[in-house]
């Protein structure tokens, strides 16, 4: 039987029951459904619309099917459409009909969207820890090596040397940026919702300030209609999560060109690489190619779900309970994901020596001899045409740039220091550059950040 039951003059069809049943997959509300029915029972209590016995005898049934579902003893029957059904069912099913007193004032369309905004505050933070543990090996392995450059890279071609903790801080400001908004949709979505009903509110005296401040919400809805149609914020986490899915995808990326025989940048470690199965020298960097390829569907639960949200009229449509499975399904991958990244991260051996080679060819300082003319006042276009038609004489004649630059008139020995390995990362000095000591500074930088960020973490 049904809730319904008294209105619908027939029990449901099975095909409509397999087709909108949710309970298979929003049983992992169960424990947000819980704590968000205690608070609005406890609302109930304090504007006596149940006594203080009745809340006994109901919370106590409420404390009886959490643990029922954490044994898994709870048992659910065919009629159980979702979890929220099947809570109260068995509330029912446990104290008689004063069970029946839960759901006064409340609809499962306020009920679901506090659930889900519960759940979605937990998993955040842990995303967000993760992705803090992320950008802390990023700054570890790079406190590793301050000395250390490869060639960096425009359009996969090289352009100039850069240190390699320049490059793995790089990767870490994204993530940073990631935090900020994970905090920020975090910010945003803390608002109760509850009390809202089906649509309209109740002719009750209820008061969802009571049960918003119970369940620690920092704000409460202000438009009923608003508060059970809004999914903006599982449009928002889908989308942090998709951004960060797509900077490890990026990382992944490099990870996978870094690791290969034609770069022979990185090895990583066999606690983080897989065999192939029949090529018995093969070792695979399937973290990094998952990362890449799983971003994919991250993006795809995003844009399915805004396709979900997109004309539907106010208020709740059950196209609603479209939210769900991709709102876990992204979390999961991306929990997962920064697990293996974190892991990989930590154990990945670089080549220096190789890096180190591949970025000390004489091209990749042309623009630090420019800059060496324009320091002794040549204007910065005449020394780029200078360095140009040297560089082009030395690819046309085959003759080597150093040589060349040695028996220019405007070069010469002076300028020969910008040839010696490692020089490059030495010289740079400007602000956010890849020269040693600004990237100290940067260290400096991102260590606070890092701070900060841990900081507002503890404050959610
Ligand atoms: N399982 C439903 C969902 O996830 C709960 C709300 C159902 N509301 C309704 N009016 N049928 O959206």
């Amino acid at each position: 039987m049904t809730l319904w039951n008294s209105r619908l003059g027939s029990d449901p069809s099975k095909s409509l029951m397999d087709f909108t049943v949710s309970l298979n997959f929003d049983k992992r509300l169960a424990k947000y459904d819980l704590k968000a029915s205690l608070a609005h029972l406890f609302g109930l209590k304090e504007v006596n619309l149940v006594t203080e016995d009745e809340y006994k005898i109901i919370s106590e049934a409420l404390s009886t099917i959490e643990k029922e579902l954490e044994t898994q003893e709870f048992k659910f029957v065919e009629t159980d459409e979702d979890i929220h059904t099947a809570i109260e069912r068995r509330t029912i099913e446990l104290v008689g009909e004063v069970g029946g007193k839960l759901h006064t004032g409340r609809s499962r369309n306020d009920q679901v969207v506090t659930a889900l905004r519960l759940l979605a505050k937990d998993e955040i933070k842990e995303i967000a820890e993760n992705v803090v543990e992320l950008t802390t090996v990023l700054l570890n392995r790079a406190k590793e090596v301050p000395e250390i450059y490869l060639p960096g890279y425009t359009h996969l071609q090289r352009a100039q040397p850069i240190l390699l903790s320049h490059h793995l801080l790089a990767h870490g400001w994204s993530f940073f940026r990631d935090l900020d908004r994970l905090i920020n949709c975090y910010e945003r979505l803390d608002c109760s919702s509850l009390g809202a009903g089906a649509l309209g509110g109740s002719t009750l005296p209820l008061n969802p300030k009571i049960v918003k401040d119970y369940l620690g919400f920092k704000k409460l809805f202000e438009n009923s209609l608003d508060a059970v149609a809004d999914r903006d914020f599982v449009a928002e986490t889908l989308f942090d999560i998709s951004l960060i899915g797509i900077h490890l995808s990026k990382l992944g990326e490099e990870i996978i060109l870094w690791t290969s025989s034609e770069f022979g940048f990185a090895t990583l470690d066999d606690k983080f690489s897989t065999g192939s199965s029949m090529l018995p020298q093969k070792k695979n960097p399937d973290i990094a190619e998952l990362a890449r390829g799983k971003s994919g569907r991250l993006i795809g639960n995003l844009t399915g779900f805004l396709a979900t949200l997109k004309s539907l009229p106010l208020a709740y449509n059950r196209d609603l309970q479209e939210d769900k499975e991709p709102m876990f399904d992204s979390i999961d991958q991306i929990k997962l994901a920064l697990g293996a990244f974190c892991g990989m991260l930590n154990t990945i051996e670089f080549h220096e020596v190789t890096m180190q080679s591949a970025a000390d060819s004489a091209y990749s300082v042309a623009i630090d001899l420019a800059e060496w003319l324009v320091q002794k006042g040549m204007p910065f276009r005449s020394a780029y045409n200078l360095v140009g038609t040297v560089v082009k004489d030395s690819i046309e004649r085959h003759v080597a740039l150093p040589e060349l630059v040695l028996a220019h008139p405007d070069l010469g020995e002076l300028a020969m220091e910008i040839f010696k390995p490692g020089t490059s990362v030495k010289r740079r000095i400007s602000h956010g550059s890849t020269g040693i000591e600004p990237v100290k500074i940067q260290i400096k930088n991102y260590e606070k950040t890092l701070n900060e960020v841990r900081k507002s973490l503890l404050k959610l």
